[in-house]
C-alpha cells in the first residue's frame, strides 16, 4: 500500500509556509508532506529531508534529482543539528516530523514490522544499523524484555510473555513475526476484544528496537535550537506514549525557565523559547474514513520565541 499522508493540510497550516523559507521534513516516507510543501514553496524556497529508510532515502534522492529545491538525508532525526551544520545551515523557518513506521514498511512482510503479515523478525528502520528485534531477542535477558514490553508496549502481562519467549527460544530461535505473535498470544491469559494480542508486544519492541521516544526527545531538543524565532515546529505523533513526550517536551519549552527565584536572570534568558500554538489537532472523521490508519494521529504545533 502506497503511504497516505496523514494530517497532511493541517500540518501545512501549522507551518505557516513562507515562499521562500527553509523547511525540514524530518520524516520524509514516501515524500507526501514534502510535495505538498514544495507546491507552496517558490523557486528560492528550500526543503531538506530526513529519513533512515534507505527504501525512503531512495525516493527522497529521486525527487532531488528532479527538484533542485530538495534534498535527501540519510540519517535519523536525532542527527539534525549535526547534519544542518554540515550543510553550513544554521537556522530554519519551520520543521516537520511525521513520527512512526510508513504504510511501506508495515506492509512488507519483509521489513518484519507486522504480525499480520508473516516475515523475518526483524523491525529496524535502518536494516543497515543496530540490532534487528530476532537478534535482540536471542540474546536479552527476561527482565530486560519484560522491561521493553512493559514501558515501551505498555503490556500488562509482560513478564509472562518474556517468560515465554525465554521458553520458547531454548526450544528454537525466534526468527519470524508469526513465531513471535503465536508465542505472544499463547502467553496471554485475557485477551482484549479490540486488539490483535501481540499488538502492545510488537509496538514495544519496535519503539525498543528503533530508540524511538529517544530520537523525539533529542529531535525536538534539536529542532527548538534550530527555528528562527517565529518558526513553527508541527509533530504529529500515532500512540499515547509517543503523544506525551511530544506533549511534555512543548510544555517544558513554553514555561519560564526555572531559576533560583531569588536571583533576577537576564531578560532574555527568562523567557520561554517556545510559544503553544492552539490545541492538539485530530484528523476529521472523513479523512479516517478514506484512511483508517490515521485513525490515531495527533498533531501539535508551537512556535519558535525570540528567546536566545
Ligand atoms: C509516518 S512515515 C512518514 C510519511 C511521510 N510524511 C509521507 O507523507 O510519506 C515515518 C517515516 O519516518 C521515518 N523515521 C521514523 N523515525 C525516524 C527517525 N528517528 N529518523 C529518521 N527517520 C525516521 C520512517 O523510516 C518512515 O519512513
Amino acid at each position: 500500500m502506497a503511504h497516505i499522508p496523514v494530517l497532511l493540510n493541517e500540518a501545512l497550516e501549522a507551518l505557516s509556509i513562507q515562499p521562500s523559507g527553509r523547511y525540514v521534513d524530518c520524516t520524509f516516507g514516501r515524500g507526501g508532506h514534502t510535495a505538498a510543501l514544495l507546491d507552496r514553496l517558490g523557486d528560492s524556497g528550500q526543503v531538506i529531508g530526513f529519513d533512515r529508510d534507505p527504501e525512503a532515502v531512495s525516493v527522497g534522492q529521486s525527487l532531488q534529482a528532479s527538484d533542485g529545491r530538495f534534498e535527501m538525508v540519510h540519517a535519523p532525526f536525532s542527527t539534525l543539528s549535526d547534519s544542518l551544520k554540515a550543510r553550513a545551515i544554521e537556522r530554519v523557518d519551520g520543521i516537520l516530523m511525521d513520527l512512526g513506521v510508513s504504510s511501506p514498511q508495515l506492509d512488507q512482510a519483509e521489513r518484519g514490522f507486522s504480525f499480520q503479515a508473516d516475515g523475518p523478525l526483524d523491525m529496524r528502520m535502518d536494516p543497515t544499523s543496530g540490532l534487528s528485534a530476532a537478534q535482540w531477542l536471542a540474546q536479552a535477558e527476561e527482565k530486560e524484555i519484560a522491561d521493553v514490553l512493559w514501558v515501551f508496549g505498555e503490556e500488562r502481562f509482560s513478564r509472562r510473555i518474556a517468560r515465554a519467549i525465554i521458553e520458547a527460544r531454548v526450544e528454537a530461535p525466534i526468527e519470524t513475526t508469526a513465531q513471535l505473535a503465536r508465542i505472544v498470544a499463547a502467553a496471554q491469559p485475557k485477551k482484549d476484544a479490540n486488539k490483535h494480542p501481540a499488538t502492545r508486544s510488537f509496538q514495544g519492541i519496535r519503539l525498543f528496537i528503533n530508540a524511538e521516544l529517544a530520537e523525539v526527545e533529542q529531535g525536538i531538543a534539536a529542532a527548538i535550537d534550530l527555528l528562527v524565532a517565529g518558526g513553527r515546529l508541527a509533530v504529529i505523533s500515532f500512540h499515547s506514549l509517543e503523544d506525551r513526550l511530544v506533549k511534555r517536551a512543548f510544555r517544558d519549552a513554553a514555561r519560564p525557565p526555572a531559576g533560583d527565584p531569588r536571583m533576577p536572570l537576564p531578560s532574555d534568558v527568562s523567557q520561554p523559547r517556545l510559544k503553544l500554538v492552539g490545541k492538539a489537532i485530530k484528523p476529521s472523521p472523513a479523512e479516517i474514513a478514506a484512511n483508517p490508519r490515521s485513525r490515531s494521529a495527533v498533531l501539535r504545533v508551537a512556535e519558535r520565541t525570540e528567546a536566545a
